[in-house]
């Protein structure tokens, strides 16, 4: 199975968690978000440890929310001693109505408005990562405002394409997000963040992309960040504290996909800073990291029930499910691949290919092409692996469809985190 997580039973249906699939589609229906809680926080101990074995003192994995971002969550991030990144005030909203510490919050996003600037420094947000000269003027002035004196890193773009699919590298130089060490424009950007009197810089920020399953980009970045900070040091006398190296390790869509090793990773990523460090006598900065897929998106699935199968074409043969691009856009939107599963025929032979097709008015409303599944009959249950990620957290409501409920799984059991939503919800803000 694509995950450790999944097996079949004697009854040869899909299990995660050891729940059998068909049991909880009859439940809570279909489409349905499921989540697997004891594999969230594997992920997220095998962060925690490798952290503790080979980063510096005081360095901390924070969850970029943007992943997933549902009260449930933020409790099993504070007990697995995460911090989260956000990148909205209303991601904000959502960790601290779970009760989750404002100063283990880190806030992004290259346009924050003053009112969510705001909004964080009132609510004592830990740190802020500033995108650019205008905002931490902004930053400076709400700070002297509510009298603290706010923490801040600076993101810079350190020009690494990471070998990634575009709509998600953004370390690169022509990308909206930081200010690039390539043009000048970051030592810039780092003179003025130390004039600011109600900011205190603790060091830099990047974020090179996102499905990335080896160490080289990342020690490359380190390798272009530890050059950027002695420089900065040597013409400013400035030392940074933390260096965040943002998110993107990637996770298995597909069997095409490698295992991730995340403790030979962290393991190779403190070993080339401490080789850095030493080489130019910098003091060990605290690594920070911001994992979101790899924490979540493998714990999930959906199953969706298969509504008419359509063969058009010698080379078509559709299975439309109940669900679709409102629920998970990622295949319009990045031609994801994804592992699709017939939940009670697991065991039968794949010797047909179908395309999944949802059931938005929208002839690009695909999840998948060319997936090749036992014969697969109306009423059967499909599940999508992998789907933990960037699927709830970008779900619409496009054609009036109520978003699906999520439930939780913890040891086998479930919990519903996330209600179905109703019509009622639908019409909730029309006057
Ligand atoms: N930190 C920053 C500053 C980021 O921009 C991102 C992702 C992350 C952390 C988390 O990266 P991860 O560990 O999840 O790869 N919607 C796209 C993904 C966009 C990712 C954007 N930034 C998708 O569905 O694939």
């Amino acid at each position: 199975m694509l995950h450790s997580n999944l097996s079949v039973n004697n009854k040869g249906n899909l299990c995660i968690c050891g729940a059998d699939c068909v049991e909880l589609a009859k439940e809570f229906g279909t489409p349905l978000y499921v989540l697997d809680e004891n594999y969230i926080r594997d992920r997220c101990h095998e962060y925690t440890e490798s952290f503790k074995r080979y980063l510096p003192t005081g360095s901390m994995p924070l969850y970029a929310s943007k992943a997933l971002c549902i009260k449930a969550i933020y409790p099993i991030l504070l007990e697995e001693d995460f911090g989260a990144d956000v990148v909205s005030s209303g991601e904000l909203y959502t960790a601290l109505a779970a009760g989750f510490p404002a100063e283990r919050v880190f806030f992004h996003g290259d346009n924050k408005l003053p009112e969510e600037l705001d909004y964080a420094i009132s609510k004592g947000v830990g740190c802020i990562v500033a995108d650019n000269i205008d905002e931490l003027k902004i930053i400076d002035m709400l700070a002297s405002r509510h009298n603290v004196r706010q923490r801040v890193l600076l993101r810079l773009t350190p020009g690494i394409d990471p070998h990634t699919f575009d709509a998600v590298n953004t370390g690169t130089l022509n990308c909206q997000f930081g200010v690039a060490i390539e043009s000048g424009q970051a030592e810039v950007f780092v003179a003025e963040a130390l004039k600011c009197k109600n900011i205190d810089v603790l060091g830099f920020h990047c974020h090179i992309g996102s499905q990335i399953f080896s160490p080289e980009p990342f020690t490359m970045a380190l390798d272009i960040m530890l050059d950027f900070m002695v420089r900065i040091r040597e013409s400013m006398g400035y030392t940074a504290s933390i260096l965040n190296l943002g998110g993107g390790y990637g996770i298995r869509y597909t069997e095409a996909d490698p295992i991730m090793d995340i403790y030979g990773c962290i393991e190779k990523t403190g070993e080339h800073l401490k080789m850095l460090c030493d080489r130019f006598d910098y003091p060990l900065p605290a690594i920070f990291k911001e994992p979101g897929r790899s924490i979540v998106a493998d714990a999930g699935l959906t199953l969706y029930t298969a509504g008419y199968i359509k063969k058009v074409s010698d080379n078509t043969n559709f299975i439309i499910v109940d669900g679709g691009m409102a629920d998970n856009p990622r295949y319009v939107l990045y031609a994801s691949p994804y592992t699709i599963i017939n939940v009670s025929r697991c065991e039968e032979k794949a010797d047909q290919v179908y395309t999944i097709a949802g059931r938005s008015c929208e002839t690009g409303d695909l999840i998948q092409e060319n997936v090749p599944l036992p014969e697969t009959r109306s009423g059967d249950l499909l599940a999508v692996l992998s789907t933990g990620a960037y699927n709830y957290s970008m779900s619409s409501n496009y054609n009036r469809f109520p978003k699906p409920p999520m439930i939780m799984l913890k040891d086998g059991r479930a919990r519903v985190v996330v209600k179905k939503e109703t019509f009622e919800d639908l019409i909730r803000n029309d006057l």
